[in-house]
């Protein structure tokens, strides 16, 4: 399973890649608004930390400005993976995209329906919004679950399945046990998925009793 962490904090990202556990990076204008950057140097910024996908997501909602802000977004690396909404609009754009050998993020996937279509798009990731639909009283897990068994029905799609929208460690072993491809989330929950109170307290008693020994590993 790849981690990819859901933010635009560019300390956070040189955090989260020194301990070699993160696989790529995703953003999106909400993101980017937080983050107080501005959107091209960010990008290329992030280029330069993480060497797997960065999800850099267009604005525009037409076909043609998209396509345009694609092909700039492409230009900043090999490894940015274009993002694009799931619209008629947006699945254009990721064939085209797709036909060119460039990586595609399509976001804003809540049915099953629409990932099926990103799939035949040849999108390289499908981003369901897990959280989201969670916020909205659906089971958010239900979708990944549809997702992976109707993509495994299919072993010509390409797409892998990047559980977006993660609000805490269950979401990410859930996925772990439907074996989706990726999951997206804020570093916070990252840095929880360490946490274990009996962790603490088994180590807090062997440091305690190695200082009894007056022993020196080195
Ligand atoms: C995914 O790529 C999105 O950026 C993200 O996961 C959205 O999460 P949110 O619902 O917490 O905003």
């Amino acid at each position: 399973m790849k981690f990819f962490v859901d933010t635009a904090d560019t300390n956070e990202i040189r955090d989260l890649a020194a301990t070699g556990l993160l696989d790529g990076v995703t953003t999106n204008p909400s993101l980017v608004l937080k983050s107080g950057k501005n959107f091209i140097p960010l990008i290329e910024e992030i280029c330069g930390i993480v060497d797997g996908p960065v999800s850099a997501e267009v604005a525009a909602t037409d076909y043609e400005t998209m396509w345009k802000e694609a092909d700039k977004l492409r230009q900043i690396a090999d490894h940015v993976a274009v993002k694009v909404p799931l619209t008629p609009a947006g699945l254009k754009v990721c064939k085209k995209l797709s036909d060119e050998g460039t990586m595609v993020n399509v976001t804003l996937c809540f049915s099953a329906a629409q990932a099926i279509l990103a799939a035949k798009a040849g999108a390289a990731f499908i981003s369901p919004f897990v959280g989201r639909l969670d916020d909205v009283g659906e089971e958010g897990m239900n979708l990944i679950a549809d997702i992976v068994e109707i993509y495994a029905n299919y072993p010509n799609f390409q797409t892998e399945v990047l559980v977006a929208s993660i609000r805490n460690p269950m979401h990410i072993v859930n996925s772990a046990k439907l074996g989706a491809d990726v999951i997206t989330c804020p570093p916070s929950v990252i840095r929880q998925l360490y946490q274990h109170p009996l962790t603490d307290k088994g180590l807090a008693n062997f440091v305690e009793d190695w200082k009894k020994t007056g022993q020196s590993i080195l």
